[in-house]
C-alpha cells in the first residue's frame, strides 16, 4: 500500500474509509487492541471505536516497563472519551521473559513474544475475538524492514503470519501514515490535544531505555529519571527527548567516600519524521538542572551525560 504523506492526507475522509474498512472485516464478530497511551495506539482505540463500539474491547498491559503514573492517567483519559479500557497486570510475566537477556534485538523479541503470543493470545482466546487492531505506521515497517531495529508490531513484512503464528489477524489502519499523519487523524478523531501531540514513546517502553538487563530495579531507575527529564524539558519544543541508563557503572563520590554508581544519558532529539535527527541545542542552564536532579533525586546515581551524536549513525532509542 502506498504512503499517504500529512499533506495529501484528508483526515475525515480517511476516518471515514478506515472505519468502513474496519467494519467490513470484521464484520458482526469481536475484535481486541491493546491501548498504551501512544497517539498511534489512541487513534486507533478512536476509529476501532466508532467502527465497532462495544465489539472493540480495548485493553492496556501492564507490562512494568511504562512510565509513571500510565495506566491510571491513560484509564482516565480515555473514560472522558467513553471508552472503558481494562487494566491487565502482566507485570511479573515481561520480567521473567526479560530476565538475564542484555542483547537488544533478544531483548525486542522476548518482549515481542510475550506480548503477541502469551498476553495476546490469552486475551484473544478469552474474549473471543479474531481480530487485533493495532497502529502500525509506516516508520515502523521501514525500520524493521532494513533490519535497523526489529519494532515490536511488524510481522507481515517481514513474512511472519500472525493468524499461523499467534492465532488471529492483525488489522492495521495506519499504515500508509507517518507520524505528522497519525497526529493530523488522532485531533480529527477528537482525541485531546495531550494525547495527538504526545511525543512518540516506543513500543518497547523503557525497556528500550535500559542497555543490558531490564531488571524491576534498573527500570526503575529509568522510570524516575524518565520523570525528571520529562518535568525539566516539557517546555522545549523538540520532537522526543528520554533518560538512558547505561550498563556500565563509574566511579564517583559522595560525601568525601567513593560511590560506585550508575550513569544517565539524557538525549533530547529534533527531527521530522525520525528518520533522521539531531541533538537540541539545550542551554547549559536546563543541562545543570538535570544533573543536579536527576544525580540528587534517583538513587545510585553518580553521573549525568547528554547525546550529542545525530541520528544517523545513532539511533533515537539505544536499543
Ligand atoms: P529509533 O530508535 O529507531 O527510533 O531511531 C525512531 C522512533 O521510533 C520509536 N521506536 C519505536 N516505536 N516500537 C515503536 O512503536 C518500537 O519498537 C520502537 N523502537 C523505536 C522511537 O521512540 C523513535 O520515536
Amino acid at each position: 500500500m502506498d504512503e499517504i504523506t500529512a499533506e495529501a492526507l484528508n483526515p475525515e475522509e480517511f476516518i471515514k474509509q478506515k472505519v468502513d474498512e474496519i467494519s467490513g472485516t470484521v464484520g458482526d464478530g469481536l475484535a481486541i487492541n491493546a491501548l498504551s497511551g501512544g497517539v498511534d495506539s489512541s487513534a486507533v482505540t478512536m476509529l476501532g471505536h466508532r467502527a465497532l463500539g462495544d465489539r472493540l474491547k480495548t485493553y492496556f498491559i501492564d507490562n512494568g516497563i511504562m512510565r509513571q503514573g500510565e495506566p491510571e492517567r491513560i484509564v482516565s483519559v480515555f473514560k472522558d472519551l467513553g471508552v472503558h479500557v481494562e487494566v491487565i497486570d502482566a507485570r511479573t510475566e515481561f520480567f521473567d521473559a526479560m530476565r538475564g537477556i542484555t542483547d537488544p534485538e533478544e531483548k525486542r523479541e522476548a518482549i515481542t513474544q510475550t506480548f503477541y503470543r502469551d498476553v495476546f493470545g490469552r486475551l484473544v482466546k478469552e474474549s473471543g475475538a479474531k481480530h487485533l487492531l493495532q497502529g502500525t505506521i509506516l516508520t515502523d515497517v521501514d525500520e524493521t524492514v532494513a533490519g535497523i531495529k526489529r519494532q515490536h508490531n511488524v510481522f507481515l513484512q517481514l513474512g511472519i503470519d500472525p493468524e499461523k503464528t499467534f492465532g488471529y489477524k492483525i488489522i492495521e489502519p495506519l499504515i500508509q501514515l507517518r507520524k505528522d499523519g497519525v497526529r493530523k487523524v488522532a485531533e480529527a478523531l477528537g482525541l485531546p490535544e495531550e494525547i495527538y501531540n504526545r511525543m512518540p514513546f516506543p513500543g518497547p517502553a523503557l525497556a528500550a531505555r535500559v542497555i543490558g538487563e531490564a531488571t524491576p530495579e534498573r527500570i526503575e531507575t529509568v522510570r524516575q529519571a524518565t520523570a525528571i527529564t520529562e518535568e525539566e524539558l516539557a517546555d522545549v519544543r523538540a520532537f522526543q527527548y528520554m533518560a538512558i541508563l547505561h550498563e556500565d557503572r563509574v566511579t564517583g563520590m559522595r560525601n568525601g567516600e567513593r560511590d560506585y554508581g550508575a550513569q544517565i544519558e539524557i538525549r533530547c532529539w529534533d527531527s521530522v519524521d525520525a528518520r533522521t535527527a539531531r541533538p537540541t541545542r539545550l542551554s547549559y542552564d536546563l543541562l545543570d538542572r538535570l544533573a543536579e536532579r536527576i544525580t540528587n533525586e534517583v538513587p545510585g546515581v553518580v553521573s549525568v551525560t547528554y547525546g550529542i551524536a545525530t541520528k544517523p549513525p545513532s539511533t533515537m532509542e539505544v536499543v
